[in-house]
């Protein structure tokens, strides 16, 4: 998509099913600007409508996934504009999307680009990959969701580490704290994210959504009403053409050929 000034937005995948993001402001490492934002935003809206996209692939450069919000444009914002303009609520497209989104992160994942990269589903690190929340030194604190989803993800002592200290840690780390799922060498990075992204595109599509939705809510509520939602979820794919398919294929040995219906 050429209208794009800060990203690049195109298809991939041998059946283009993949929506590949790449954020491409060098100059400024990525830094999460409105105008990017706003892009990032736009782009992820067109594959969400986009029936032939099952999945989403957002990445940046092998210097830097995203060296977070853009501090310079942030410099003399006041609270009142803040409130007002609601400051980096145009970011929840990304953690509202209804269709998977794998972040493919080497180099820079700090402040905001730490935060865009864990509000998508999956990570996939390169091996030098840098995450961490280093709003502390400039005197501010995570503002895109750094304090509570590592909370979530990693339990309170290394969220606390890492927020109150603004230190940066490692693809390793990231890894073993489960914030990342696989780590691989740099330059394979967003390949392996889009054969991902290719890989749940074989599946029911409608299955995928209500799967999502399921995983997330083990993050919003508590486990009770989480494994009371998964149950309603599962009962629910019982009201699809493709649970019919998918057990009907394996019972006939054969692939099954899902409708999203
Ligand atoms: N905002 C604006 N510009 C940024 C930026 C940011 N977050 N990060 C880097 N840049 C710019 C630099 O200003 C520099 O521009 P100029 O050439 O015009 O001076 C250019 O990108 C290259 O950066 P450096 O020269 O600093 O590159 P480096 O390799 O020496 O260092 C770095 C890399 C360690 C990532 C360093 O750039 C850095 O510390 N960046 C800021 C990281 C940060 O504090 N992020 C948190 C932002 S606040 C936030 O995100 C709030 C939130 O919760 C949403």
């Amino acid at each position: 998509d050429s209208q794009y000034k800060y990203i690049l937005s195109e298809k991939v995948g041998n059946q283009k099913n993949v929506g590949l993001v790449t954020l491409n402001r060098p100059k400024a490492l990525n830094a999460l600007c409105d105008g990017l934002i706003n892009e990032l935003s736009n782009a992820i809206n067109k594959f969400e409508k986009d029936e032939t996209v099952s999945a989403i692939v957002i990445t940046g450069s092998e210097k830097a996934f995203a060296a977070g919000a853009d501090i310079k444009e942030m410099l003399n914002q006041t609270y009142s504009a803040n409130i007002t303009g609601g400051l980096l609520e145009e970011w929840d497209t990304v953690s509202k999307c209804k269709k998977p989104i794998i972040a493919a992160v080497n180099g820079y994942a700090l402040g905001g680009g730490c935060e865009l990269a864990i509000m998508c589903d999956i990570i996939y690190a390169g091996e030098t990959a840098k995450f961490g929340q280093p709003e502390v030194i400039i005197g501010t604190i995570p503002g895109a969701g750094g304090t509570q989803r590592i909370a979530r993800s990693c339990g309170k002592s290394f969220a606390m580490e890492v927020c109150l200290t603004g230190n940066q840690f490692t693809a390793q780390e990231a890894f073993n704290r489960g914030l990342v799922s696989k780590i691989f060498q740099p330059d394979k990075v967003v390949e392996e994210a889009i054969k991902l992204g290719e890989r749940i595109s074989q599946h029911s599509q409608i299955i995928i959504q209500l799967c999502k939705e399921s995983v997330n809510n083990a993050f919003e509520t508590g486990l009770a009403q989480g494994l009371k939602f998964e149950k309603k979820q599962f009962y629910g794919t019982f009201a699809t053409e493709d649970r019919k398919e998918g057990m009907t294929a394996f019972v006939e040995k054969r692939q099954p050929n899902f409708s999203n219906k």
